[in-house]
């Protein structure tokens, strides 16, 4: 069995290429206390699981993701409910449920995969590092982590070894669906979209209220569409073009058919990262960072099993994401989101703010923290924005609507909190759900709701029949007319007249989505001290700097922006360390 779930776990595990050493691993079965994650294959692709210890058992286990068949939700259900109460891992042999066993090895892989490291268990080989040294750290795998690892490599930096706390790679990125925004690429060219970098900036700069570092703004727009091409160069798919709130055209670039941008991400950066031979340790939390004078010059670092080594490096890039899974942080900044749900991965605690500190680096805007308005009620899980985008409408428990559905985020949050129990219910219809694959895996998740009617609908959503039949077909016909005359929702938002059977609500509520704040970096993405001057050796790209979005992200600027200035941090960090070689 645990040579089975070692094949799982390999596949986030790459071949050394730094100094490096191992010593042989303490056993240890006690689960430590904690929330733990871990992620296998199932039928349909990357399950991610997250489980939860209390008192060295297992208190709870919440599948993250899944792209299951909605037959294969009992089995998940079944196989989640005999892990709660164990203290040690599932046995595929007496655990799985016969007739479903992709299925069933998919989920057992990804707990056990949590609880081997819950017992401290390394997923890679049962190794723990010693000191070592390399050209560059990069201390976090999700997408700007790799991006700037992939892209250090080939700018000429030898030896590259990316850390990572969670048992996984991918951290946010796992979770995100819209898409990577751009302007001028040769695919919106394709597609007959006519956009601008200047038009992109403005969007970002009045979606951001005018808060954000125009500079980094500027550096970003110029960038992006490159950024784009370096991507589908590696084999990513980013033909689809859509729409999403704030923006005044389709420049959200995704898989074909609207699939969910992060999965896909993931697995082009992790094969490229492979073929570069880039070494990535999962399970080993940085603790702090070592320097010389005012130069970082690497990292210390915490073994899965508590043992710590330190590693030398000529450049560290922080690529950890934000802190929106740290609730006393995020209520330090802004207390009213007390009671929130985050739509976090549980790693993102905001540890690298502790590690900038001693070195005088600056953060900025810290209080910026954005709330994403269509959240699953029940299990918060993100519905993505690009629902909307292709033509949802959202609609009070009196089944009426209140607000322009395409305004930016902070609007339409704000709008749902002043309804009725301060949630709202999105509604779409087939043509919608056919319009974007992944609307698929909320079906398969079993967070629609089914009407063939319009009356039914509003039936098995518990919201006036009456009401609604009204609300939809006055919104069809302003459709037709393309004038939204209540909400001023353009004729290009209003993608849909939402009347091809059979329709479908979801019951949606704010929660907490991106800390937009962070560290202070320049156009170089290098961290600064608090009168501008850059530390000798750091770099951060991604959710954990701060300035580029201002008070309000713009959906898909946050996927952009990991790519854009991943890539950008591992290029000016190689050529830094092939300066000082
Ligand atoms: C979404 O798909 O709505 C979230 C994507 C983003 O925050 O950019």
């Amino acid at each position: 069995m645990k040579h089975r779930i070692l094949i799982v776990l390999s596949l986030f595990i790459f071949a050394a290429s730094c100094t490096l050493d191992a010593d042989p691993e303490p056993e240890t079965n006690i689960l430590i206390d904690g929330v733990w994650t871990g992620s296998g294959e199932g039928r349909g692709g990357t399950i991610i699981a997250s489980v939860e210890v209390k008192n060295h058992q297992v208190a709870e286990v919440t599948i993250l993701s899944q792209s299951e068949s909605s037959f294969a939700q009992e089995t998940i259900n079944t196989i989640t409910g005999k892990a709660v109460g164990r203290e040690g891992l599932l046995n595929p042999e007496t655990d799985a449920i016969s007739g479903a066993t992709l299925t069933s090895n998919g989920v057992i892989d990804a707990i056990n995969m949590a609880l081997l490291a819950a017992m401290g268990k390394r997923a890679d080989g049962d190794k723990t590092y010693r000191d070592g040294t390399c050209d560059i750290v990069v201390v976090g795998a999700g997408g700007a982590g790799l991006s700037a690892a992939v892209s250090a490599a080939e700018s000429g930096a030898g030896s590259i070894i990316v850390l990572e706390k969670q048992g996984i790679i991918g951290g946010n990125t796992n979770y995100s669906t819209g898409g990577v925004n751009a302007a001028e690429t040769d695919i919106q060219k394709s597609l007959g979209i006519k956009d601008s970098k200047q038009l992109f900036y403005d969007d970002t700069i009045r979606g951001g209220k005018n808060e954000n570092l125009p500079e980094l703004v500027r550096n970003f727009v110029e960038r992006a569409p490159g950024t784009i091409s370096w991507l589908t160069g590696m084999g990513a798919d980013l033909s689809d073009v859509g729409l999403m709130g704030g923006s005044s055209v389709k420049r959200t670039h995704r898989p074909k058919g609207g699939t969910a941008i992060g999965p896909h991400l993931m697995k082009i950066l992790k094969t490229a990262a492979t073929n570069k031979s880039i070494e990535i340790r999962t399970s080993n939390r940085v603790l702090g960072l070592l320097s010389s004078g005012p130069a970082v010059t690497g990292v210390r670092v915490e073994n899965a099993d508590g043992r710590t080594y330190t590693l030398k490096a000529k450049a560290v890039i922080i690529a950890t994401g934000g802190f929106g899974a740290n609730l006393q942080m995020v209520t330090k900044y802004q207390p009213w989101l007390s009671g929130f749900a985050t739509l976090n991965h549980p790693g993102a605690t905001g540890d690298a703010f502790n590690w900038i500190e001693p070195l005088g680096g600056a953060t900025i805007q810290m209080e910026n923290i954005q709330i994403h308005p269509t959240a699953e009620a029940e299990n918060h899980i993100l519905i993505t924005e690009a629902v909307r985008g292709n033509g949802a409408i959202l609609v009070n428990r009196e089944a009426k609507r209140f607000v322009n559905e395409m305004d930016t985020r902070d609007i339409v949050s704000a709008a749902i909190l002043k309804q009725t129990k301060g949630d709202a219910y999105l509604i779409f219809d087939q043509e919608v759900r056919t319009s974007l694959a992944a609307i698929e895996t909320y079906a398969n998740q079993h967070l629609l709701k089914k009407g063939s009617t319009i009356t039914e609908l509003a039936a098995t959503a518990g919201i006036p029949e009456a009401d609604l039949e009204a609300t939809m077909s006055r919104y069809s016909a302003q459709q037709k007319a393309g004038l939204d005359e209540d909400f001023g929702r353009s004729a290009t938002e209003m993608t849909a007249a939402l009347q091809t059977p059979p329709f479908y609500a979801v019951r949606v509520k704010p929660a907490i989505h991106h800390t937009m704040g962070g560290l202070r970096v320049n156009t170089d993405a290098q961290v600064l001290r608090a009168d501008g001057t850059p530390i000798p050796g750091l770099y951060a790209a991604g959710e954990v700097t701060g300035g580029l979005h201002g008070a309000n992200r713009l959906g898909g600027n946050g996927v952009a922006d990991i790519v854009v200035n991943g890539k950008l941090a591992g290029e000016v960090a190689a050529r830094f360390v092939q300066r000082r070689n």
